[in-house]
């Protein structure tokens, strides 16, 4: 900072002037000295936390830390709540709300006085709904993400946050589980503080965080409990007061070159195809080009390095152990652009230029990987005209192509309805075709895209079939699932088409997906396709009908792509 006058929170606290008067006099009844008006940076910590978002439960600890970090280093910190989405909680689906708690942190970083911000994450959304919004207003920024739970072991065997619930249900059928196992099991999977400790969407996203350079280098993988963990937040928040000073701005760090290293990471650790979605919507707010395609011309090539679930055994405390992110970052070498600037104002090559592997079965190197082209895949063709996406890693291999006959499901419902009846036509060679699931029509895109299999292919052993939908998947399932289908089937696009018995034709290594009918019977089914009626007619939910883009664009809202600065032309009065 060369010129104290040029603090923003100077505009409010810096004058002797009545209003400055009223700025600083209310502040005051929480017992502020008057020195903390007269020229310290003003830090925002945005907090996450909620007892109804358990993964972030333990974030008004760590907001405590971050505020001993911010006045050390000269600044006044002030804390303040945002809307927070609790994955496992909220109905129909936090994506639902991404965009509202997005517009909630915009608003409150650009209306009140502050000079840097400290965003507190954790659970799926809250990572990218507070970026979103930080974006918009582009102030110094710093992440501090909550990290992963302690591994879950249960009855000696390590079990990982989501990936086993995709379990339940062939445990149940098939393994004659009681509810006594299940209850056990459930305490035993989330045994502390911190987010799914598998290499899901949260986890992909505090790496995409740090891969995008917004955390100091080394956070993303350390457990929440851990004291180091700890000792990072205190470290952010020293460091967010420099960057205040340094004017070092999330548009300075939120290159296009910040945002192609975020694909390469996430394709190297196996990352959640949620991914895609988030950082299509962050790079619209900060004014960077991103489309889907990048998504496969930069990723689907590099190999999987790390061997965590869904995609591997391990969890997100072994990768910690075995030298976390860094190491990923070592062995991507030129992969990665390197001379990028990050939030400690060094460079990536200068932040991992030194990293040792300490458990090579959890990090593979790059020679001798895991996985070769295990980044996502994007696919074109007649059933997604703009697009769906397929995570290799987490498919099987011998369904990467499959023609076979579509069963399918008008809705969620009508999946629940059938999907366990004895007399359903279905077998291995099927494809599970589910509509209606996608931005408009849930409304929201929940991770649904995983279906469970029939009751009764799972009593024959079958472990996976092709699933195709216009929504969402967890970070922590896999099969061979196509997701974001786009357009989805409620505006009309070719997935409402598609009728039981048609063929459908997957070809992950050609990038296609095809409905296998002439032309003029496509014609003839869009000619007679009907649009169905809208979900809500008032309130939030309808404004989110209006405006939410398609999932290739992001599905942020039309109206909150790009940024409006940090400027608020009028006062208070
Ligand atoms: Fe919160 Fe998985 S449910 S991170």
């Amino acid at each position: 900072m060369k010129d104290k006058q040029k603090l923003r929170s100077q505009e409010w606290f810096g004058g002797l002037t009545k209003m400055g008067f009223v700025h600083r006099s209310w502040m005051r009844n929480q017992g502020y000295p008057d020195d903390y008006f007269r020229g310290r940076p003003v830090i925002g910590i945005c907090n996450t936390w909620s007892e109804l978002t358990p993964c972030n439960g333990h974030l008004r600890e760590f907001a405590a830390i971050v505020k001993r970090g911010i006045a050390e280093a000269g600044g006044f910190p002030l804390e303040f709540p945002v809307m927070s989405l609790g994955e496992t909680i909220m109905r129909p689906t936090t994506m639902l709300y991404r965009d509202l708690a997005s517009m909630d942190v915009e608003e409150s970083i650009r209306a009140n006085p502050l000079d840097g911000v400290v965003l507190l994450t954790g659970c799926d959304k809250t990572t990218p709904s507070t970026l979103m919004g930080a974006c918009s207003v582009d102030l110094p920024t710093i992440i501090v993400p909550g990290g992963p739970m302690l591994n879950g072991y249960f009855r000696g065997q390590r079990i990982g946050s989501g990936s086993f619930n995709w379990m339940i249900k062939e445990k149940t059928k098939k393994e004659d589980w009681t509810p006594d196992d299940m209850l056990e099991a459930e305490i035993c999977v989330s045994r502390s503080a911190g987010h799914c400790n598998t290499m899901g969407t949260a986890s992909s996203l505090a790496i995409m965080a740090e891969a995008l350079g917004l955390t100091l280098p080394g956070m993303a993988a350390i457990p929440a409990v851990d004291a180091r963990k700890k000792v990072m937040a205190h470290l952010s928040g020293r460091r967010i007061v420099d960057m205040v000073r340094e004017n070092l701005t999330l548009s300075k760090i939120l290159t296009r070159g910040a945002f192609e290293n975020s694909i390469v990471v996430n394709a190297a650790v196996g990352g959640s195809t949620n991914l895609i979605i988030h950082l299509i919507a962050i790079a619209g707010r900060i004014g960077v080009k991103l489309e889907l395609e990048d998504f496969d011309r930069l990723g689907s090539h590099i190999p999987l390095l790390v061997n965590l679930m869904p995609s591997g055994k391990y969890l997100m405390e072994d990768f910690f152990y075995a030298g976390g992110l860094s190491v990923v970052m070592k062995e991507l070498g030129n992969r990665l652009h390197r001379n990028v600037i990050t939030a400690n104002g060094k460079t990536f090559d200068e932040n991992y230029a030194d990293a040792p592997c300490y458990n090579r079965d959890v990090i593979y190197p790059i020679e001798k990987p895991l996985q070769e082209n295990a980044g996502i895949a994007v696919l074109k063709g007649n059933l997604c005209e703009n697009g769906a996406v397929i995570k290799p890693s987490a498919a099987t291999p011998k369904l990467m192509k499959h023609s076979g006959k579509a069963v399918v499901f008008e809705n969620i419902e009508d999946y629940h309805a059938r999907i366990d009846d004895p007399d359903l036509e279905i077998d291995e060679n099927s494809v599970i075709v589910l509509k209606g699931v996608g931005p408009k029509g849930y409304p929201g895109m929940p991770e649904v895209g995983n279906v469970d299999l029939p009751e009764k292919l799972i009593m024959k052993g079958v472990k996976d079939v092709v699933r195709i939908s216009d929504g969402r998947m967890s970070g922590t399932a896999y099969g061979t699932v196509v997701l974001h289908v786009s357009p989805e089937s409620t505006i009309g696009g070719t997935l409402a088409l598609v009728q039981n018995g048609d063929i459908i034709e997957l070809n992950v290594a050609n990038r296609s997906l095809n409905l296998k009918i002439s032309d003029d019977e496509l014609q003839r089914r869009k000619a007679a396709w009907v649009a169905p009626e809208p979900l809500a007619t008032r309130g939030y939910v309808s404004f989110y009908l209006q405006h939410v883009l398609q999932a290739d664009k992001g599905a942020d809202l039309d109206i909150l792509v790009g940024k409006s600065s940090s400027e608020v032309k009028r006062d208070l009065h």
